[in-house]
């Protein structure tokens, strides 16, 4: 079985400060768990060079959480995939629905993001989810399948294969509302159908769950067959707490009802 895969997202939050103590704590507290799952943060990119000197020498990678779809060029503001690959970065998100709903993101850029990722050897890690109005009209796999195959078309199957997917509902993000285990595995195991049905190459893509995962729903959420991992928001500011979600991804025992 492959390991599982936890990626934080730090969003909008840290300063030197406290990223500095935040990291310590991770890596003290990873150390002897790193059997079991790869473990990665994703940090507003001014922290890039500080995490990648704390990081460097430890088992937790970083990432970012956007990047332009752009090489380079005139574009005030901008951070260019090859600029974050100069940092070493592991992972890149690419689509999170805040930036959707803030940035108006299309799946067109999500997918100009992802091939930049790509061509610099970055893991994208393509976010997909629906909207509550959208799940309340029972148009969730629709959604779901539109957000995913618009990229799938945009890239040949080879390099999809190196692409991680993120399932956020976006009415559990932030909210304290976590998607159940049981609705979580259903749209990853038709996400599973998707990618299977588009090439068996992909059925070893990982999917992983997020929105308000904790330490105390972790085990539940990991335990279902077509959860790879998860990541994380909020929870990942809080190094114990994101150090119990890396614990939930050991071989476990709890009882599916
Ligand atoms: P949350 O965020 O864990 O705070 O819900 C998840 C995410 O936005 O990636």
């Amino acid at each position: 079985m492959p390991k599982k895969l936890v990626l934080g997202n730090w969003k909008m939050h840290g300063g030197i400060q406290a990223n500095g103590d935040r990291l310590k704590r991770l890596v003290a507290g990873f150390t002897t768990r790193e059997a079991h799952c790869d473990v990665g943060v994703c940090v507003p990119h001014l922290y890039l060079a500080q995490a990648q000197e704390m990081l460097k020498a430890t088992s937790v990678r970083w990432g970012v959480q956007d990047i332009s779809t752009h090489e380079e060029g005139a574009y005030t503001g901008e951070v260019s995939a090859r600029m974050a690959s100069e940092f070493g970065v592991a992972y890149a998100l690419a689509g999170h629905s805040e930036r959707r709903t803030y940035h108006g993101e299309t799946d067109e850029m999500v997918a100009a993001k992802v091939a930049r990722c790509l061509d610099v050897g970055i893991v994208p890690v393509l976010c997909v989810g629906e909207t509550l109005d959208e799940r309340e009209r029972g148009e969730t796999r629709q959604v779901v399948e539109r957000q995913l195959t618009a990229i799938l078309k945009m890239r040949p199957t080879d390099d999809a294969r190196r692409f991680v997917v993120a399932y956020e509902p976006v009415w559990a993000i932030g909210t304290g509302r976590s998607a159940s285990a049981k609705q979580a595995q259903d749209v990853h195991a038709f996400l599973r159908q998707v990618l299977d049905s588009w090439s068996s190459s992909l059925s070893s893509v990982a999917i992983l769950y997020g929105g308000s995962v904790k330490a105390s729903n972790a085990d539940e959420l990991f335990a279902m067959p077509d959860i790879d991992g998860g990541l994380i928001g909020g929870a990942s500011l809080d190094a114990n707490e994101f150090l119990g979600i890396i614990e939930a991804t050991q071989p476990h025992t709890v009882s599916q009802s």
